[in-house]
Parts: structure tokens; sequence; C-alpha cells
């Protein structure tokens, strides 16, 4: 194997292999260089629900910057409107995501306009109760509500993405998730993470179904970023603070990265990376975007002994 590795080198390349010098070197290099500031959804047509605020109304701006035409799905009608004529290439669509109904004119609406949908971005969610609850106190009634915004108005989404991508062999569908779907105690009250964990488990459960008719599903996963469904949650951990205090405690106390603020247009990024071709072979993931947080868990070790 080694032997007939090295011969086609050298018939490729004529010599030794030099760093830089290789077919693989040269490969590299010119694999690297395409999409940095490039038209990564030239032609391409999404659907974003929450997008008229927040993570969703960011990954709205980067899909348009990219060539996306997108319809903004959401429930304030102002804000969306707003976004939507900011954009141009946007337009906007009244879908409670509680709807299925709703959630199946939002994806017709798309095709309608533009003969298509290539891309689903299913982000409506909202926090539910999040002051903290122990597993005996949980208000069935939040819960239910939780998880009809988080969890059924998802499903919703891919299932009626799927409905129009599958006979096309072609899509990208992306769920947002949390950092709360992957370790169990980020906040201390369990609806909101277990609406989550769902979307994750979702993405999963769904993935190989949709990969057999050409259409993946992925899942991003944001740590804490200082939207409107953040900064109320901050108001009610922290009453009576300011607003650019508990700006503060989010960007730099509760996230892990030194130097960087995590900010709408990184999830952004990060889901347009799955939206595109470049995610061609990238199904059933969970893109988690968080600086690391959710790897790092230390020892509870005691002080040695004697100090
Ligand atoms: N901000 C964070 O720190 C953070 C972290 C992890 C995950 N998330 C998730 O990101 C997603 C976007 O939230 P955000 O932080 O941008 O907050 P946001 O409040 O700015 O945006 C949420 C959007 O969802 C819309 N929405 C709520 N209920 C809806 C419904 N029934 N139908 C349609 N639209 C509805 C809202 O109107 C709003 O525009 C949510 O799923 C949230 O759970 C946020």
């Amino acid at each position: 194997m080694f032997r007939a590795l090295q011969l086609l080198i050298r018939k490729e390349g004529g010599g030794a292999l030099r760093p830089g010098a290789s077919a693989f070197a040269h490969g590299f290099s010119s694999a690297s260089a395409p999409n940095s500031h490039s038209q990564r959804l030239a032609g391409k047509v999404a659907v974003i629900t929450g997008g008229a605020s927040g993570i969703g109304k960011a990954t709205a701006a980067e899909f348009v910057r990219n060539g996306a035409r997108v319809i903004i799905a959401d429930v304030q009608d102002d804000l969306g409107r707003a976004a939507a004529a900011e954009l141009g290439a946007a337009r906007y669509t009244r879908c409670d995501v509680t709807d299925e109904a709703q959630v199946a004119a939002a994806v017709d609406l798309a095709v309608e306009l533009h003969g298509r949908l290539d891309v689903m971005f299913n982000n409506a969610g909202i926090a539910g109760d999040l002051s903290p609850t122990p597993l005996g106190s949980i208000d069935m009634g939040d819960f239910d509500h939780v998880m009809a915004v988080n969890l059924r108005g998802v499903v919703a989404g891919v299932k009626h993405a799927a409905r129009v991508m599958v006979p096309r062999c072609s899509g990208s569908i992306i769920c947002t998730a949390s950092t709360a779907a992957v370790l169990g105690g980020v906040v201390a009250a369990p609806v909101y993470p277990v609406s989550k964990a769902a979307v994750a488990g979702l993405v999963r459960a769904t993935a190989g179904e949709l990969a057999r008719s050409g259409v993946r599903i992925n899942a991003v996963s944001p740590h804490a970023v200082p939207t409107p469904l953040m900064m109320d949650t901050m108001a009610l951990w922290y009453p009576g603070m300011g607003g650019e205090e508990l700006r503060r405690i989010v960007e730099k106390e509760l996230n892990e990265m030194v130097g960087h603020v995590l900010e709408a247009e990184d999830i952004a990024r990060a889901v347009l990376y799955l939206a595109s071709d470049d995610a061609k072979y990238v199904n059933g993931q969970n893109l988690v975007v968080d600086g690391g947080f959710t790897v790092n868990k230390q020892l509870n070790l005691l002080p040695a002994a004697g100090r």
C-alpha cells in the first residue's frame, strides 16, 4: 500500500515528497481559497422561522448577502416586515409555528414565489419559564407551550420542508437547538433543555431517512447570545440590574472564550455553512457554537490537605 503510494507520487510529481510540493499540497491550497467572500447560497431559496429577531434575523441577513432569497416567518409582524424591507431579497409572512397549517403555508409560499425550497431554518423558539424550578414544581402548562413552539414547531418545519425537498432530492434543513441540549444543567429549569435535547434527537432520528432522499438535516447549538430571548431571561434572573451590566454578564461571564464575544452573526455563519454546498456530506450533526463551553468540565477537587 505504502509502496503503491510512493510510486503514484513519483508518477504525478516526478520527485521526492517535499513539503509544499506534492499533489496533495497543491490540491489543499487551491481547495481552501474559494468561498471566503463568495455567494455561497447563490440562487437558493430559504425559509427562516423566528427570522424577525436575534439569530434568525442575523441569519436572514447572512443568507441574503450570500445570494439567497429568504422568507422570514415569524409572529412579530412589524419587526418581520421591517427586516424583510431592510434586506431586499426577503419577504415576510406571518407564521405561528405551533400551527402546522401556517408552517405548511410558509413553505408553500417559498415554492409559489420562487419555484423551490433549498434551505429550511427551523429557528423560532421561546425560553418559557426559566426561573430556577425543581422537578416537583414543573408547570405542565408551561411545558406544553414550550414544547409546542420549540419542538412541535420544529417537527412541523422538518415535515413540510421534506415534503417539497424530497421529490427534488435536494435540500438542507437546520434546526436551532442549544448548549442546553448538550448539558443537562446549563439552566436550573428542565423544560427548555428538554425541548432543545428533543430537537437534537429529532435531527438524529430523521437524518437517515432524509439522506436516502438526498436531503440533509443538522442542528446548530448556540451558547449565550444577547438576543431579546436571552436578555429577557437575564432580567428575570437578575431583577433590578441595568441592561448594560446584564449584557456584560452574558458576553463576558457566561461565555468561555477570552478575547471574543459570541454574537448572533457567529451563529448565522455556522448556519450558512450547514446550508451551503460546503457541507454537502454533513448530515445528522449538532454544530455546537460555544467557544468550548460544553467540553470543559473540571473535577471537583478538594483543596490539598494543609493548604
Ligand atoms: N440567545 C441565546 O442565547 C440562545 C442560545 C441557545 C439557543 N437559542 C435559540 O435560538 C433561537 C432563536 O432565538 P433568539 O435568541 O434569536 O431569540 P429572539 O427572541 O431574538 O428570536 C426568537 C424569534 O422567534 C419568534 N417566535 C417565537 N415564538 C414563535 C412562534 N410560535 N412562531 C413563530 N415565531 C416565533 C420570535 O417572535 C422571535 O422573532 C431559539 O430557538 C432559541 O431557543 C438562543
